[in-house]
């Protein structure tokens, strides 16, 4: 495995969640995974006045208990206090990045991470280039950027501009952590590494692609944030339409940041609109109500702190697309992502066109289904495949059964975690599992017009949902005919209504 050069990281917002829970936990795990070179350091920065000290001592919490590697990791990192609007400041940093530079013989390569409040994510590259540190003649400068990526179009073309005043493209790490998850990325080798997959994987042969993104949490103190924002925004901007690029792409010419991108990116251009006039028909969103989970009274979305009593955020949205290109045409594609929904599962449904003939109607109890194939991206990661058997005994009674693989069973191998991956990635330069700018900005215009229609017509109905089940009835009725979503359970292998809550 290639290391990475010897290099500082430099985390803003470093006394927030995201650094404690997964940036630190994810630069320790690639430490003793010794995928980090001897040497590095980790600046961590934000607003809070803090010590070096301090910032390890919050920072050890965080790391596996009694861990023989965590002292010497803990002595790689400091801490510098920053006020994110003073341009002094930033030189302040310069000053401290050349000293940790020279003290511990390290080349000045900065990886600067934005996991600060997104306000900011113009202002600080912006200040670190008027001090002089984004211009790459000693070593590299890139920038990782936490989503949301602009909350609109015009947000996301903005910010766009503004970065690209000062960086090139491939300074710029715009993270979306589902790429970095890896069964996302198995996506890839499952169609194109396999000679079964790849010739069915069109109009011809498939009837319906499903993705299901389903949190069994709720908004877990993060209300103030999530009344603006909402899971379309939250969700389907990012998370689930790089899903559907992953499962949609032609075949890129390599593996490589670019050549997979320009595929993803004509997957998004193929994306047809949503037109103002189908949109109440084709986008359903919900909002989770109070209810009764396993005999304990769960609050509703708008009793959440933070969130606006009268508020209209989807909490649910599922969707009917299609994609105008000759792979896919006339293939309906349905996604649903939610919050308190029955169970935390993410998963990709490739239903496959029903037999020409029922040839076993013909005893009156052909039970045959569509084959599945349904690709799970958490938890209880694998591929699973549905097809019809000939139940044993007289007569010809089909069944489905259920052919599956189970990630869980390479025993010795450990899924790392995305924010694991994607750091490393960043550290060598590869953008290839990071979002280019006008992929993000083709996304947005796919739903940017839903947003506004969302905003402007209140005839438009939010329904509500009871926390703990599958989302607004209506949501079934974007399936035509008898078909309907898959209810997927915790494990793989399980389907059904009922499954744990
Ligand atoms: C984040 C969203 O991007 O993804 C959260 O902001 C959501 O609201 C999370 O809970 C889901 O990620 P994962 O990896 O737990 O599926």
């Amino acid at each position: 495995m290639k290391i990475p050069d010897p290099h500082i990281i430099v985390i803003f917002g470093a006394s927030g969640d995201l650094t404690k829970r997964k940036l630190i936990p994810a630069i320790h795990q690639l430490y003793i995974n010794h995928l980090l070179p001897d040497k590095f350091a980790i600046i961590g920065t934000s607003r809070t006045p803090l010590t070096d000290e301090e910032f390890r001592k919050r920072m050890i919490e965080f790391l596996p208990p009694e861990g023989e590697s965590n002292a010497k990791f803990l002595e790689n990192i400091f801490y510098q206090t920053i006020d994110y609007e003073l341009q002094d400041d930033y030189s302040k940093l310069g000053k401290r990045l050349e000293s940790l530079k020279e003290s511990l013989n390290i080349p000045a390569n900065y990886l600067f991470y934005l996991s600060t409040p997104p306000n900011l994510y113009d202002v600080i590259p912006e200040k670190l280039a008027l001090a002089g540190l984004n211009t790459q003649s000693d070593g590299f400068r890139r920038l990782i950027i936490e989503k949301p990526f602009g909350t609109n179009l015009k947000s996301a073309k903005l910010l766009n501009i503004s970065l690209l005043k000062n960086y090139e493209e491939n300074q710029i790490f715009r993270i979306d952590h589902y790429l970095g998850k890896e069964t996302v990325q198995n996506l890839m080798v499952t169609r194109f590494a396999n000679g079964i997959f790849e010739p069915v994987w069109n109009r011809n042969f498939i009837e319906r692609v499903e993705i299901t993104s389903a949190e069994s949490l709720g908004v877990e103190g993060r209300g103030g944030y999530y009344d603006h924002s909402g899971a379309m925004r939250d969700m389907v901007q990012n998370h689930l339409l790089q899903m559907v690029g992953m499962v949609a792409m032609e075949p890129p010419v390599v593996i490589e940041a670019d050549a997979i991108r320009h595929e993803v990116m004509k997957v998004f251009q193929s994306l047809r609109p949503i037109k103002p006039e189908e949109i109440q028909q084709h986008v359903i969103r919900g909002q989770y109500t109070a209810s009764t989970i396993k005999g304990e009274a769960v609050a509703g979305y708008r009793e959440e702190s933070g969130v606006d009593p009268g508020s209209h955020t989807e909490t649910y949205v599922a969707m009917k697309f299609f994609i105008d290109n000759w792979r896919w045409a006339g293939v309906p594609f349905f996604i649903r992502t939610g919050k308190k929904l029955p169970t935390r599962v993410t998963e990709i449904v490739i239903e496959f066109k029903p037999t020409p003939h029922h040839l076993f109607d013909q005893t009156g109890n052909d039970q045959s289904k569509p084959n599945q194939l349904i690709i799970r991206i958490q938890p209880d990661e694998g591929i699973l495949l549905k097809f019809n058997t000939k139940e044993p005994g007289a007569g010809f009674k089909v069944n489905q059964v259920n052919m599956d693989f189970h990630y869980s069973s390479l025993t010795d191998i450990q899924l790392p975690a995305a924010y694991e991956r994607l750091i490393l990635d960043a550290l060598h330069g590869d953008a290839t599992l990071f979002s280019r700018g006008d992929n993000v900005e083709a996304a947005w215009n796919f739903i940017q017009p839903i947003l506004n229609a969302w905003e402007n017509d209140p005839s438009i109905p939010i329904y509500g949902y009871p926390a703990g089940t599958w989302g607004p009835l209506e949501s079934d009725d974007l399936i035509e005919g008898t078909m309907t979503w898959r209810y997927p359970c915790k494990n793989l292998s399980d389907d059904g209504l009922y499954c744990e809550l």
